[in-house]
């Protein structure tokens, strides 16, 4: 037990005595029908059920599947190594045959790295399967740890990432809502879970939000919330004034559901922002400048929401968002009141320009500029097909520059996510119509962003590293 314990520790001594190019987890690479596909994975482990495609990038069939790197052992000593597998399973150690099919044995571990290569083939019948575990006189049988196993990454496994990465930004950014094609693109609700997920219902936002802040969120939503994935649709001098046109349409004839902060209940609220977690995914709502954590920004909330409504999403964040990333806190009435009032009373009011927008202009312009493409999922009429997509390089939406980009939205992407996307959509996008489970488990992981409340694999959570940052907000509770 205490040398499970001592893992983490070790595996951080082992860590530093570690090459550059070390990174965690194995490389496995799929092989099926002359094509190949690779990843990461964080312990040697796989369940295909019979028939399914082992990756999303490959077709359903008979495959062949290979793992290699190194297990970075803490200590020099003997082991036991146990694979419990489907068939045709074989694994070697530092250069020696030790399993052939499922079973168990015994080994010298070297201090540092012991090269690992298994491979397993699909079975002819039934799932194919393996699991390796190890086992001490110290502790008892348990998966190898992804604290010890590491790879050195090449460039197969580099291009198969930025594909990966390419496929889930197509998704996630909602490409397909206006570039369309029916053969390439599935049905909505069928293929990988993050296609045609709808964007916000756009109901009420007068009742619930500042029409002034309405325009400028549509304006650049970016300037906003960094990582937002609603894109700036509107470039050029005329951009803010058709920003104002929608928001009037969108906030016409509605009445502010007002309701005032009550201040008196701001401190609990801050108690519960940093004992609930809220801090370690939202900046304070009073803080300034760059995140060094990058969690998205609060600031604006009490020049954006109406109280009564911000209590009603805190209560229920995915009531007009099936596909938010906030949880679900199950709030009680008296908690979500606490927490609303302190992130109004520590925001600041913006300044903004009085809404000036014309809503009749502002119902074409919802239609005609694809908001209701991703909001409603309305079927795509103006914009270039997929196929014109595919062919035309980096321009539209795919451009670098303003000019480049011309009437195509901004979704403010990186260099690296421009080229993520290119190298996604030169493929067959045949992967959009099946995903694994596995795959989009660790997607979602990082999506949901668990990562900052909880550690794994040694990472520390964002929630430990603001801990101080907590007490302080914690502390302002009068005694
Ligand atoms: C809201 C609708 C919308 C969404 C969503 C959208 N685009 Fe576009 N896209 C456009 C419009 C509009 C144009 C430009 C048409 C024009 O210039 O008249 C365009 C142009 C392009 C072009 C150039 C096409 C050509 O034929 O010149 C590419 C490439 C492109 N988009 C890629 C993407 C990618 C990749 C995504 C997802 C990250 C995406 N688009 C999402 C509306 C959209
Ligand atoms: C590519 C898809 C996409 C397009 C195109 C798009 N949006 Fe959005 N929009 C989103 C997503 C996703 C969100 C949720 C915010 C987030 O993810 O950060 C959002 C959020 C919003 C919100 C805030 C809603 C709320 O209650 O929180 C408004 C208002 C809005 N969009 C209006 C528009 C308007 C108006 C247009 C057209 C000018 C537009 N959007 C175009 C994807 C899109
Ligand atoms: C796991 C990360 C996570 C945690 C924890 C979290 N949020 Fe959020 N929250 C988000 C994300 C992401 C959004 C952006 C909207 C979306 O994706 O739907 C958001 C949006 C919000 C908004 C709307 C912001 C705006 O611009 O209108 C408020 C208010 C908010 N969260 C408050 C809270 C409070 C209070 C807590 C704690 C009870 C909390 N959040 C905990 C991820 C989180
Ligand atoms: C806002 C912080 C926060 C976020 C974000 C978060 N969790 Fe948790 N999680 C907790 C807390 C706190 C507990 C402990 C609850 C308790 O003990 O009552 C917990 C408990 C768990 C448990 C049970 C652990 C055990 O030992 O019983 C699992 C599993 C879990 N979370 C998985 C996840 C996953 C997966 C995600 C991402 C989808 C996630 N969590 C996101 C705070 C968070």
């Amino acid at each position: 037990m205490l040398f499970r314990r001592l893992l983490c520790l070790l595996a951080a001594t082992v860590a530093t005595a570690l090459s550059a190019q070390d990174q965690p987890g194995l490389k496995v690479t799929f092989t099926s029908s002359g094509k190949a596909d690779s990843r990461v994975d964080r312990l040697l482990a796989l369940y295909v059920p019979a028939g399914q495609a082992p990756t999303p990038f490959l077709a359903a069939g008979p495959f062949g599947v290979k793992w290699e790197g190194d297990l970075q052992s803490p200590l020099r000593g003997t082991f036991k190594l146990s694979a419990e597998s489907s068939g045709k399973f074989k694994l070697s150690l530092n250069g020696q045959p030790l399993l052939d099919g499922p079973g168990i044995k015994t080994v010298q571990l070297n201090k540092g790295a012991n090269h690992v290569v298994a491979e397993i083939a699909s079975s002819d019948k039934g799932d194919t399967f393996v699991r390796l575990s190890w086992a001490s006189k110290d502790f008892p049988l348990e998966p190898v740890p992804p604290t010890i196993l590491t790879h050195v990454a090449d460039k197969d496994l580099d291009a198969a990432t930025q594909r990966r990465e390419g496929r889930l930004l197509f998704a996630q950014l909602n490409c397909a809502a206006c570039h369309a094609d029916a053969a390439l693109v599935p049905a909505k609700g069928t293929g990988m879970p993050e296609l045609g997920q709808n964007a916000p219902l756009l109901a009420d936002l007068g009742a619930k939000y500042r029409p002034e802040f309405i325009a400028d969120w549509i304006a650049d939503p970016h300037a906003i919330r960094p990582h937002t994935l609603m894109p700036k649709v509107f470039a050029g001098a005329d951009a803010f004034q058709k920003a104002s046109d929608i928001a009037a349409m969108l906030t016409q004839g509605a009445k502010p559901a007002e309701g005032q902060a009550q201040k008196d209940l701001a401190p609990l609220g801050g108690a519960l922002f940093a004992n609930l977690g809220c801090i370690a995914c939202h900046q304070r709502p009073d803080a300034e400048g760059q995140d060094t954590h990058d969690r998205i920004p609060l600031a604006h909330v009490g020049d954006k929401w109406s109280q009564s409504a911000l209590v009603e999403f805190l209560k229920d964040p995915a009531k007009n968002y099936a596909a938010t990333r906030m949880p679900h806190f199950r709030l009680e009435d008296e908690e979500a009141a606490q927490l609303a009032s302190y992130l109004t009373s520590h925001s600041r009011m913006i300044k903004r320009k009085a809404l000036a927008g014309d809503a009749t202009r502002g119902a074409t312009l919802i239609v005609s500029a694809g908001c209701l493409n991703c909001h409603a999922g309305m079927p795509a009429t103006t914009q270039p097909t997929l196929a014109s997509v595919l062919k035309a390089g980096d321009k539209g939406c795919l451009a670098d520059d303003e000019k480049t980009r011309a009437n195509a939205p901004d979704f403010s992407l990186t260099a690296a996510q421009r080229a993520a996307l290119k190298a996604f959509l030169a493929t067959d996008l045949a992967s959009l119509k099946q995903d694994t489970p596995a795959e989009f488990a660790e997607r979602q992981i990082k999506n949901l962003n668990c990562a900052a409340c909880h550690a794994r694999d040694c990472n520390v959570s964002v929630w430990t590293k603001v801990v101080c940052e907590a007490k302080k907000v914690r502390d302002a509770l009068p005694t």
